[in-house]
């Protein structure tokens, strides 16, 4: 099913973990274009087909202890563990992340697997003392049912896991539906569930060239409890009008604007480095990106030049090969958008320090704009490109309003050596994720998600496995 080596072994397990459906479509790389893989391609009738196996499943996996769900999970990680590097590759033919990175997310995929086969064993109820000498209360936390995941491109096996690893390991099934671009790097993770011995109907892929079909089926079926998202603002809003009808539980974790605020008493070899880390990391495709820097005006001039150094010097090119950083955008689609944010900033008066033009392919110069105003495209949207703005301000009063002024609230940063700084302006920044002196906080353990137009419900963590159980109270009259 490759035109691209892949192993044996590996086309093989794709292959077995794909659903059955009347027709397929061709995945192609962002690397050269070259088709990739044949996939299948879901409808309406395979997610009717789906849904059913999953409830039939849910039924019995409810049922199973906290200690067997975990222990497939371990197994589970131990194999995606041992395919590390095949599973990178994989990853970076499909979407284009250099190959070093993707061992990174690798890691970060595995760190939820592993996380929450240990929370399994930690859904603890309450007992609450009644006023009635004769009753007594319960609190029981109970798997919430069949479970709807989409995942997005970006991450495609980090926002996977982040999702369904707490998911499974609250007895929940799930039906998964991974982003068109990267729908073979799903299909590896399904075929060791199995392989771990994790049932296959408990986790189902679906992969769909078109969401549209799959989504209405098992939006409408009243037995898929819950839906989990990562997408547009603009998606996610229609997901949760969607779901009215059958009253779901929903996590939608949606687009972001991320600030990060560079004060006058930072260290500037360290905040130049995380902001470049936070900036060009997976070549600015994340929604946790900075896309607004806000630098103080005493330093502005030198962060500029010191920025602008480092981006310059990023190695652009083939994902494939280890030492390089910046690997090709997504898609067409993905490098208009960069080019067409970069070309609105020039034309209303941005200056290109460095970088500020597109290469051959899908390939995008890393750059760097000064000269930044508020009715710019990229201040109002987030650029999704490795695209630095930089603006400057006066004070900690301003820098809190032009962090806050944006519809969208995922995740924020600063880099301020003052402690008492670093508190009140974390707690007045309106994000769900505030990084101090650090410009990648997302870790398994603490929740991710946003505030306002960036979503509802948290992933990782305690909280992201409360969004899988139902909370209920056992009232216990006694004779
Ligand atoms: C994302 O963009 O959704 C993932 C980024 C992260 O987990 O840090």
């Amino acid at each position: 099913m490759s035109t691209i080596p892949i192993s044996l072994d590996a086309m093989k397990r794709v292959s077995r973990a794909q659903p059955k459906a009347a027709k397929t479509f061709t995945v192609t790389s962002p690397i050269d274009g070259a088709p990739f893989a044949d996939v299948a391609d879901c409808g309406a009738a395979e997610a009717r087909a789906a849904a059913d196996r999953a409830a039939a499943a849910f039924a019995k996996w409810k049922d199973t202890t906290a200690y067997e769900r975990s222990a497939i999970l371990k197994r589970w990680l131990a194999l995606m563990q041992a395919n590390q590097p095949e599973m990178a590759r994989i990853m970076t033919l499909e979407m284009g992340k250099p190959v070093t990175e993707g061992l990174g997310e690798m890691r970060y995929a595995e760190s939820f697997v592993e996380w929450y086969a240990e929370e399994a064993k930690r859904v603890y109820g309450d007992t609450v003392p009644s006023q009635f000498a004769h009753k007594r209360i319960l609190v029981l936390k109970q798997p919430a049912g069949v479970v709807y995941a989409i995942t997005p491109w970006n991450f495609p096996y980090a926002t996977v896991t982040r999702k369904i690893a707490p998911a499974l390991a609250a007895g929940c099934a799930v039906i998964l539906k991974p982003a068109e671009q990267t729908p073979v790097s799903a299909l590896y993770l399904a075929a060791l569930w199995e392989e771990a011995g994790g049932p296959p109907e408990v986790l189902q892929v679906l992969t769909a060239l078109d969401p549209v079909p799959v989504s209405d089926v098992l939006i409408d079926d009243p037995r898929v409890r819950v839906l989990t998202f990562t997408g547009s603002t603009e998606v996610g809003k229609h997901l949760y009008a969607r779901c009215a009808g059958t009253m779901k539980r929903l996590a939608l974790e949606l687009g972001g604007h991320a600030p990060f605020l560079v004060f006058g008493d930072a260290d500037l070899d360290a905040a130049v480095r995380e902001v470049a880390a936070c900036k060009f990391r997976n070549a600015g495709q994340t929604c946790v990106c900075v896309n607004r820097i806000y630098v103080q005006e005493s330093i502005a001039e030198e962060f500029t030049k010191r920025l602008s150094q480092v981006a310059s010097q990023l190695r652009v090119g083939d994902p494939m090969n280890a030492e390089t950083q910046i690997g090709p955008l997504v898609n067409a689609q993905g490098m208009e958008k960069v080019q067409a944010h970069v070309a609105d900033a020039i034309a209303k008066g941005a200056r290109a320090v460095t970088g500020g033009r597109a290469l051959h392919g899908l390939y995008f110069e890393p750059t760097v704009l000064s000269g930044i105003k508020p009715e710019m495209q990229l201040m109002q949207e987030e650029t999704f490109g490795p695209v630095a703005p930089i603006i400057t301000f006066s004070d900690d009063a301003e820098a809190i309003q032009l962090a806050n002024n944006t519809p969208y609230g995922l995740a924020s940063y600063m880099w301020t050596r003052d402690l008492g700084r670093a508190m009140r302006v974390g707690e007045a920044l309106e994000f769900g994720i505030v990084g101090v002196n650090d410009g990648v906080p997302s870790t398994a353990q603490a929740p991710f998600g946003g505030r306002k137009h960036s979503g509802i419900g948290r992933e990782g963590g305690r909280l992201g496995m409360d969004e899988f159980l139902d909370v209920k109270h056992l009232s216990i009259g006694l004779p």
